[in-house]
């Protein structure tokens, strides 16, 4: 049978390849530039949405999208995305934040050159008629301080290139090491204002948050040093708009150049009439080549999680590298499977989990592999609903409180996950191990120790550990027709009681179970299905 193509709304331009990319295994409809309504009520018929700066991705979109699955944002900010929100509907949220990072340093220094030169009005002066060289006296960069404003991806290519002007670098960054700034050659300054106070061109390259909205405003303009010139290539609103109309109706400052607006498009902004000003309608990323790289990039990712892959740059997951991700894959299957474990074994409201990573593991990110266990926990119950981005959101909506902890040996093993959770005082617990094949196998369920493959179909049986006990299972699984692919016994002491673990081939119907609970020493009986 012919499954269905997924259904993709694109909401803006993007690259044709890009769309070639996605018109072979998904349904597309391109609206550009669509209007919150139209996309309002048109979000339940696709299951991903690609964006750039505009539409916005809000709660209204997100509530009513009701088979959406992924936003995929070709370029870098997500601030037109209800992240959040997104997170709480398990729709996932891709970005391609390295794809247009030169663009928008390259776009940063035209600026800074164009204001420093005088350029958009020597430009316009010449094309109406007049040569008047002396009315566009200008400064060089060589020997200025730069001072950047966010050492990350834009900040860090500004700095490297900058510095061959022969500037100065200083930047602030309270979120990275001071190993960071070394790399790049760049001078530490400690606060925001420290900065300011010595910079002749101050950039800005944060992302808007509501620690970085105005953060350079009226205090800023007033220590600056006489002459500077601001840049905001990055996030309207970054500099205050109006503290910056301000400085610049008072002289304080020299010019600025601005990609970018507090509201956009942004035609009627006061700062568009000072003539000191280099505007340009947010171009930072308008580059061939990074829209050919955004537009591809985008497709890959959302393509991927459609396919419920882990996208290099999902937004509401934690952070990986390619590397990274491929590495932990096994213990991912691992910790889905034993979390899927805990409800077909057990019933009851979960309190408290606690993931304890032992040996090489622990030193990995781990975050994603407690999602992974989380999605495992909740599926049995919440069935599809879950997935690894509200995963963390849905266990602590129903009260389970999630905690991590980290040991560097895993005695007998190279890497070890133990999930102990607990429910009205009672505690179970289980570990498991990824092997050198990267296969899982599950080394103990509560006190008792064992050594088996996880597999998709598995029989738990707590049994008396007697003479016979392994034929009288057997021979009412061979009655049934169901083959056995691995088993194991596990027990604490000998002629007390003991755990059999089966890996069989197919389900088991409701009329075995019912044989194997009648068996005389069995104690319990749970067909486990992992798949
Ligand atoms: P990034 O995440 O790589 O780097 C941002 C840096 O800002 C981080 O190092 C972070 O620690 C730092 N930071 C956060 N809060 C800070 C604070 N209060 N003080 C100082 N530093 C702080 O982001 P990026 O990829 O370099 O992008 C930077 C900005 O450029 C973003 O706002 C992005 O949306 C924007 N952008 C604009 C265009 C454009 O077309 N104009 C294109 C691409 C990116
Ligand atoms: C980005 O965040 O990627 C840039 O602002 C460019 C864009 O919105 O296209």
């Amino acid at each position: 049978m012919e499954t269905e193509k997924p259904r993709i709304l694109v909401g803006d331009k993007i690259v044709d390849e890009a769309i070639a990319m996605l018109r072979q295994n998904a349904d597309v409809d391109i609206k550009i530039g669509i209007g919150q309504e139209e996309l309002e009520s048109v979000i339940e018929n696709y299951d991903a949405l690609i964006v750039r700066s505009v539409p916005l991705v809000t709660e209204a979109v997100l509530s009513r999208g009701k088979r959406l699955k992924v936003v995929g944002r070709a370029g870098n900010g997500v601030d037109n995305i209800d992240v959040d929100a997104a997170t709480r509907h398990g729709v996932v949220v891709v970005n391609t934040p390295d794809s247009n990072s030169i663009s928008a340093c390259e776009q940063t220094i035209a600026l800074m050159l164009a204001a420093a030169r005088n350029l958009p009005q020597a430009n316009a002066a010449l094309k109406q008629g007049s040569w008047g060289r002396n009315r566009f006296m200008g400064n060089e960069l060589y020997s200025k301080t730069l001072g950047i404003v966010g050492l990350g991806r834009i900040g860090s290519l500004l700095a490297t290139r900058l510095k061959s002007f022969g500037m100065r670098v200083i930047a602030c960054d309270p979120y990275i090491t001071p190993e960071r700034f070394k790399r790049f050659g760049v001078e530490r300054m400690e606060t925001l204002n420290d900065l300011v106070r010595q910079a002749d061109f101050i950039t800005v390259h944060t992302p808007k948050t509501e620690e970085t909205v105005g953060m350079i405003g009226e205090e800023q303009f007033k220590i600056a040093k006489p002459g500077v010139r601001v840049v905001n290539c990055a996030r309207g609103g970054i500099i205050d708009e109006q503290a910056l109309a301000s400085a610049l109706r008072q002289g304080i400052i020299a010019g600025a150049s601005l990609d970018v607006f507090s509201n956009e498009p942004c035609t009627g902004n006061p700062l568009l009439e000072f003539d000191n000003v280099v505007v340009t309608p947010h171009i930072g990323a308008t580059t061939h080549e990074a829209q050919h790289r955004v537009g591809t990039d985008v497709a890959t990712f959302v393509l991927a999680a459609l396919r419920g892959e882990i996208a290099p740059n999902t937004v509401n997951l934690p952070c990986l590298m390619g590397d990274e991700l491929d590495s932990l894959r096994p213990h991912l299957i691992l910790a889905e499977s034993l979390g899927k474990l805990y409800y077909q074994l057990d019933k009851g409201p979960v309190e408290r989990v606690e993931l304890t990573y032992s040996g090489e593991i622990a030193n990995k990110e781990t975050g994603i592999i407690t999602l992974a266990f989380l999605k495992g926990l909740l599926t049995p119950v919440m069935g599809e609903n879950v997935n690894l981005v509200n995963a963390s959101w849905l266990a602590e909506n129903r009260g389970v409180k999630v905690f991590e902890k980290r040991e560097a040996e895993a005695t007998g093993y190279l890497n070890l996950i133990t999930a102990c959770i607990a429910q009205d005082g009672k505690q179970t617990s289980f570990a498991g191990t990824v092997g050198l094949d990267n296969g899982s196998r599950i080394v103990r369920i509560n006190r008792y120790q064992m050594d088996i493959v996880l597999t998709p179909y598995m029989l738990f049986v707590e049994h008396l550990d007697r003479p016979g006990m392994i034929g009288f299972l057997g021979t009412i699984l061979g009655k049934a027709n169901v083959n056995i692919a691995t088993m194991q016994v596990g027990r604490v002491t000998r002629d007390q009681e003991a755990m059999m673990i089966l890996s069989v081939d197919s389900p088991l119907d409701e009329v075995v179970m019912a044989q194997l609970r009648q068996l005389e020493g069995i104690r319990s009986v749970k067909a486990i299905s992992l798949r």
